[in-house]
């Protein structure tokens, strides 16, 4: 199966049919959907991760990327998207994904990544994002709303944080003894799952496809169910 079909080979001149495609992971916190990428993106995958970059010296993610044997990139300042989209095309960035990257990325970054930078966010948007709707936030302000669902959102990543296209969600229940703790790690397992096959798919197809939602991945539980397709395929 030939990974890199367009866009992922627009840039580059002669690819092999069966090259990786090469991701690169923006993280500012502990990066655990970053080491769900890092176990999940190996051979005989389609996905490999090339660089971690964090704006965060001593984020987590940063140390798992080393432990894995992983390239590091602390970005100096997060708005200069011209050194950004250096940084990835000197690694031969294929996808780009945020997993838990607090800042917004530049106009310039986004343009030269359309259709292959996407974000994870923890709860089903376009409810609960947008400008400081992050961690232990978005989920206090569900709970607080009411709302009995939660889950996670996938999306292509635009000039505004969190109203990209959605590529993949999955619905997570909202307890009534919940607190914003609790709701996170139910989330957080969600995560875990719809990211690596959302990465894996688009490595698999050459771009970043819209994954279906199974009906027999929503769970009234506290664990989500594991052997919804989009985690198989
Ligand atoms: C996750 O909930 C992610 O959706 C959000 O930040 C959290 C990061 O968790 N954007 P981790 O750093 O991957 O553990």
């Amino acid at each position: 199966m030939a990974h890199r079909d367009l866009p992922y080979s627009a840039t580059k001149p002669s690819v092999g049919e069966t090259s990786p495609v090469r991701v690169a992971v923006f993280a500012s916190g502990d990066g655990t959907n970053l080491q769900t990428l890092l176990d999940r993106c190996r051979p005989p995958e389609a996905a490999r991760i090339v660089l971690v970059a964090s704006d965060k010296p001593a984020a987590g993610a940063l140390d798992r990327a080393r432990t894995s044997g992983v390239a590091t990139h602390i970005i100096p300042d997060p708005s200069d998207g011209d050194a950004i989209v250096e940084v990835l095309r000197d690694v031969e960035t294929d996808l780009v994904v945020l997993a838990g990257y607090l800042k917004l990325v530049p106009l310039g970054v986004v343009r030269a990544f359309e259709g292959r930078m996407i974000n994870i966010h923890p709860a089903l948007l376009p409810a609960f994002g947008g400008k400081g709707m992050y961690g232990a936030l978005v989920h206090r302000a569900v709970i607080e709303s009411g709302a009995t669902v939660s889950g996670v959102t996938v999306h292509l990543v635009n000039e505004e944080f969190d109203r990209g296209r959605i590529v993949a969600q999955w619905p997570v229940p909202v307890k009534a003894a919940d607190t914003p703790e609790t709701l996170a790690a139910r989330v957080l397992e969600v995560e875990h799952q719809l990211l690596p096959a959302v990465v894996l798919t688009a490595a698999r197809n050459g771009k970043v496809v819209r994954l279906p939602f199974s009906q027999a991945a929503f769970s009234a539980g506290d664990a989500p169910a594991v052997t919804n397709t989009l985690v198989s395929t």
